[in-house]
């Protein structure tokens, strides 16, 4: 289906250019895979006409609804709370729900994530990065029974693990790290973001167990403190603070 005709498009100030209703012209290169078509990956263009506030999501859609419909992503809330729509946005790993079109005209390279099996064009195969996510046993473990009434704790408690409650589960981390892309077997920032979220959880007991889980070879150890993925969390969790407090209490037995 073939768009509406957005009117002329003139060259404004700044050098953007700027067409009739505020429209912007946005140049979208775009990394794409199709197994069915070729072995190799393969790089396509498209412009679009769309609005500076759009996300760069819109523009994606725009792309997949109006110029090339086999075009594959993945998406579901648009308001950065699914975590579905993690991708490489000139080189960085962002959401493309977070992501305005006016924060990267004239022009936006989008990638899949990297270190996971790509699937098709920007969809990867999230398995490998949630088999390290379950491994870490990331939810309540209690031994006392089923209570009678909720589990209580006091706001200084709550606040111990706050940061990490965060997490979206977006795998912007994890696929941001250079020792998760090198070494599949390591469990990756997310995992333990959200190992942290259990084990200094008064209410839990089972820090131990996924303690010795991450002192592990896979595990917290593998990490060579890059700030990559607190650079990429689009939730602004202080990722690499929490596995080094991870690391302090394999080291240390404080938790
Ligand atoms: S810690 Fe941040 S970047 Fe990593 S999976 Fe969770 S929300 Fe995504
Ligand atoms: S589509 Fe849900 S976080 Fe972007």
């Amino acid at each position: 289906m073939a768009e509406e005709p957005l009117g002329d498009v003139l060259d404004d100030s700044d050098g953007r250019r700027v067409g009739a209703g505020g429209k912007v012209t946005l140049a979208l290169r775009i990394r794409r895979y199709n197994p069915d078509v070729r072995e190799d990956s393969w790089w396509d263009e498209f412009t679009i006409d769309t609005e500076p506030d759009d996300r760069l999501l819109d523009a994606l859609h725009q792309v997949k609804w109006y110029q090339d419909g086999t075009l594959a992503l993945r998406r579901s809330c648009a308001h950065g709370i699914c975590g579905s729509d993690a991708m490489m946005i000139n080189g960085k790993n962002r959401l493309a729900c977070k992501v305005l079109v006016k924060d990267v005209l004239p022009k936006a390279t989008v990638e899949p994530i990297r270190g996971l099996p790509v699937l098709k064009d920007l969809i990867v195969d999230m398995e490998p990065f949630f088999a390290g996510y379950r491994s870490v046993l990331p939810y309540l473990i209690n031994d006392e029974g089923e209570p009678d009434r909720e589990r209580l704790q006091t706001p200084e408690e709550r606040h111990r693990f706050d940061d990490t409650t965060k997490c979206i589960l977006c795998a912007a981390c994890t696929t941001a790290c250079p020792i998760f892309w090198g070494d599949e077997e390591y469990v990756g920032p997310a995992a333990i973001v959200n190992a942290h979220r259990f084990i200094y959880d008064s209410r839990d007991d089972g820090a131990d167990e996924r303690l010795r889980i991450l002192a592990e070879r896979t595990g917290v150890f593998r990490c060579r403190t890059t700030f990559n993925c607190t650079e990429a969390c689009p939730r602004g969790i202080e990722v690499t603070k929490a596995i080094q407090e991870v690391k302090r209490s394999i080291l240390f037995e404080r938790f």
